[in-house]
């Protein structure tokens, strides 16, 4: 056989082997790291109310070994997994009504580090009120518990979500770790393109043919959230579709198991609440709650048992080949590396979820290092925090006289309005406002309509 190798002349495996080194800025979560310092200016979801038993649960959050423990008067601890006296692990400390004592000498410590108890060290040791163990603010909210781990003196308030909030909407909370960076997990929440390829279009629909029609795609930024928008014509309807990833490391969707554009319906909202939160710089944890309800799935669709199927669009644990024929989400980000190279990318226009996600946080970790705090999602009086995501289908026919893109487009454009408009108000007139507003505009055809509250 003779070979030609002037075919081979423009193979570049060799000319293309070195790596250069990740991004660390936006990356690596460690101690004094500046994304590190960034991220633990937030409350971040860190394990499920059921991790926790009678027993302390070793857990690493950042780079930072710890315990978590419930006192059997119910208090939550979250501490330094080495005891302050001599580090002994805390995992194998015994956990009383008031806080956790260190297997080895038996000091013991309230679930704010205090020191209750010196064991042999006499009552008045100067010890007492001198001496603590680390330990991190955490509480307990709707099966998930969350810590702060930031400066004491500066805690922010613990934000109360409008989604959190949803009539008639089971909340079932659930978690999975990725072996890779946190920031590859949390962009897949902003990247719309992958649901039509990933989910759709090279593998076969994993959720609903729609998923493959290539919508219009847009984003753009607010105080605390970039949102991306997906408008899709499925037959006479106008599938209006927002996700957003709420900074620094929470993604919310729209639908999964009754999103398939077919089905009129007026800002339904989340299939999933979740935050991404770094193990370390190359393991994630994902705590959320998957909702069901009539605002979303029904539970039907999914059951609490299967949730990681909604959650990844495949089943863990397959056959090796299996995932080869049908990788899902984690499949993709797992096999993107442990942290993925920013600079050997070829970004391109349909991945500008990414690059605005990646520029915003940039700029607020730099900010950080300036002494300038982010900013932290505000509630409007007692009304939760307002969020957007969601999906909205308004039987609005193709017309003959305006090209349907720019019909969709002027659509999505009056619905992005309405839900601007309804920013402050409560989460039942706002919801109500909000549907009314969305009629009328269906009932327009996608014409401007204009305030009638
Ligand atoms: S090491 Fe914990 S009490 Fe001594
Ligand atoms: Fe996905």
């Amino acid at each position: 056989m003779t070979v030609s190798v002037d075919q081979f002349k423009n193979y570049d495996g060799h000319a293309q082997r070195e790596r250069p080194p990740e991004d660390p800025e936006l990356t690596h979560v460690g101690i004094s790291t500046p994304c590190g310092e960034y991220l633990r200016q937030f409350w971040h979801g860190i394990a499920l109310s059921e991790e926790l038993t009678d027993l302390p649960l070793e857990i690493r959050i950042m780079g930072e070994d710890l315990v978590l423990f419930r006192t059997s008067d119910g208090e939550i601890g979250l501490v330094h997994r080495h005891c302050a006296h001599r580090g002994a692990s805390l995992k194998f400390g015994r956990v009383e009504s008031d806080g956790i004592r260190c297997c080895y000498h038996g000091w013991k410590w309230g679930v704010n580090g205090a020191l209750l108890d010196a064991g042999a060290e006499p009552k008045d040791s100067p010890l007492y009120g001198k001496v603590r163990q680390g330990a991190y603010p955490a509480i307990e909210y709707k099966g998930i518990i969350f810590a702060y781990m930031g400066p004491g003196d500066s805690v922010p308030e613990f934000p109360v979500y409008d989604t959190f909030e949803i009539p008639d909407t089971e909340m079932v909370p659930y978690t999975c770790t990725f072996p890779c960076n946190w920031l590859q997990v949390t962009e897949n929440g902003i990247d719309p393109v992958h649901s039509m390829f990933l989910h759709t279009l090279v593998n076969g629909p994993q959720f609903f043919d729609t998923w493959g029609v290539l919508g219009d795609v847009d984003y753009f930024e607010g105080d605390i959230s970039i949102y991306c928008t997906i408008a899709r014509r499925v037959e006479d309807n106008i599938w209006m579709r927002v996700q957003e990833n709420i900074l620094p490391n929470i993604t919310q969707s729209g639908a999964v198991h009754t999103a398939d554009g077919k089905s009129i319906r007026y800002f339904g909202r989340n299939t999933f609440f979740r935050w991404c939160v770094p193990v370390d710089d190359t393991h994630t944890k994902v705590v959320a709650w998957a909702n069901f309800g009539p605002r979303t799935d029904p539970i039907e669709g999914s059951s609490p048992e299967n949730i990681e199927i909604l959650e990844q669009g495949d089943v863990f644990d397959r056959p090796a080949d299996e995932l080869q024929r049908g990788p899902g989400d984690y499949e993709a980000m797992v096999g993107q590396g442990p942290i993925v190279v920013h600079a050997k990318e070829n970004r391109a226009t349909s991945d500008k979820g990414v690059s605005l996600f990646r520029r915003r946080l940039r700029e607020d970790v730099r900010a950080m290092g300036q002494g300038r705090r982010p900013v932290q999602p505000t509630a409007f009086g007692a009304a939760p925090v307002p969020t957007w995501s969601g999906d909205t289908v308004l039987e609005i026919p193709a017309k003959g006289d305006i090209e349907d893109r720019q019909l969709r487009a002027q659509t999505f454009d009056q619905a992005i309005k309405i839900f601007s408009d309804a920013q402050a108000l409560r989460a039942d007139e706002r919801d109500t406002f909000i549907t009314e507003r969305l009629k009328a505009l269906e009932a327009a055809g996608g014409e401007a309509i204009h305030a009638t509250t």
